[in-house]
C-alpha cells in the first residue's frame, strides 16, 4: 500500500504534476480543508462579508483544480456547516446563493475535467432546488475516474456519527447485527464517507486551531496543518508548501518506528 503511493508519487513527479514535493514522499491521497476567514478577508478590505464568500468560491473553483493537477484523488471542502444556519439569514441566503451559481457552473467543468462530485450532510435543510443540483452532479459524474470533489453541505461530525448509530442500533433490535458484533469497522460503513479513504492531512486557513465538528471520526489519524492565509488568498502555492510539510512528517498511526 505504502509502495505503491510511493510508486504513484514518483510517476507523478516525473510526468511533472508535483514539482515541489520532496523526493519520494508520498502525496496525500485525501485532502480536506476548512475552509475559513472569508469574512476577516472582506473586512481587512472594508467589503461586506458577502464579497469574501464571493472570492471564497472563486478558491474553490482554483483549488479544485490544482488538486486535479496535483494528482490528489479526494478533495472534501468544507462548505457550510450544520451550526452555519446560526448566521444572520441574509449571510445564509448569501452562501446558499453562491453554492447555487457554483453547481450550475461548475456541472461542464467536473465532466471536462473527469471530477466526480459528491456531497456529504444532511441534506434534509437544504432548499429543493439545490438537492437536486446536488443529485444531477452526483448522478452524472458518478463514472468520472480523476479527483473525488467532496463538499460538505449543512455536514456535522457529531451528527453524522449519531446517525450511523442510530443506523446500527435499528439492525441490533431487528436481529440484523450482533452488539458484540459491532466494531470500529461498522461504525466507519455507516458513516456518510463510507467508502472513501480517511483524510490524510486536513487543512485550516486563517489561522484559527480547531476541528469545529469536521471529520471527526475520520480525522483519528490524519495530520493537520494550520496556515495562516484567509481562505479566499488560498492559492496552488500555499497548497503545494502543505503538501511538503505533510510529505516531511512521520505517520506512524500509533506504532514504534
Ligand atoms: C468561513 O469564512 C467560510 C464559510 C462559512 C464557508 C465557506 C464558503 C465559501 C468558500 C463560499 C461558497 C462555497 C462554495 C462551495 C461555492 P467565515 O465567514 O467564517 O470567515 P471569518 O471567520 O473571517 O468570519
Amino acid at each position: 500500500m505504502f509502495s505503491q503511493r510511493l510508486e504513484r508519487a514518483a510517476k507523478r513527479l516525473t510526468e511533472g504534476q508535483i514539482a515541489d514535493l520532496p523526493d519520494g514522499k508520498p502525496v496525500p491521497a485525501h485532502v480536506a480543508i476548512i475552509m475559513d476567514g472569508n469574512g476577516r478577508w472582506a473586512s481587512e478590505r472594508y467589503l461586506p462579508r458577502v464579497a469574501g464568500h464571493k472570492k471564497g468560491a472563486d478558491t474553490v473553483r482554483s483549488c479544485v483544480r490544482s488538486c486535479g493537477e496535483l494528482g490528489i484523488s479526494y478533495l472534501t471542502l468544507y462548505a457550510f456547516s450544520s451550526e452555519n444556519w446560526k448566521r444572520p439569514l441574509d449571510e445564509v441566503d448569501d452562501l446558499m446563493g453562491l453554492l447555487k451559481i457554483y453547481l450550475k457552473s461548475e456541472l461542464e467543468a467536473f465532466h471536462k475535467n473527469n471530477i466526480r462530485f459528491r456531497s456529504i450532510g444532511d441534506r434534509s435543510r437544504l432548499s429543493t432546488d439545490i438537492v437536486k443540483l446536488i443529485e444531477d452532479a452526483e448522478r452524472k459524474t458518478e463514472n468520472n475516474s480523476g479527483l473525488t470533489l467532496i463538499l460538505a453541505l449543512n455536514y456535522g461530525a457529531q451528527a453524522e456519527i449519531a446517525a450511523a448509530v442510530r443506523q446500527i442500533a435499528t439492525k441490533v433490535a431487528k436481529g440484523e447485527l450482533a452488539a458484540e458484533d459491532i466494531t470500529e469497522v461498522t461504525v466507519a460503513a455507516h458513516l456518510q464517507t463510507a467508502g472513501i479513504p480517511d483524510p490524510d492531512i486536513i487543512i485550516r486557513t486563517s489561522g484559527e486551531q480547531r476541528l469545529s465538528n469536521f471529520l471527526l471520526w475520520q480525522a483519528a489519524y490524519s495530520e493537520l496543518l494550520f496556515v495562516d492565509e484567509f481562505w479566499p488568498d488560498f492559492n496552488k502555492d500555499i497548497l503545494v508548501r502543505a503538501l511538503e510539510e505533510y510529505g516531511c512528517r512521520e505517520r506512524r498511526f500509533g506504532a514504534r518506528p
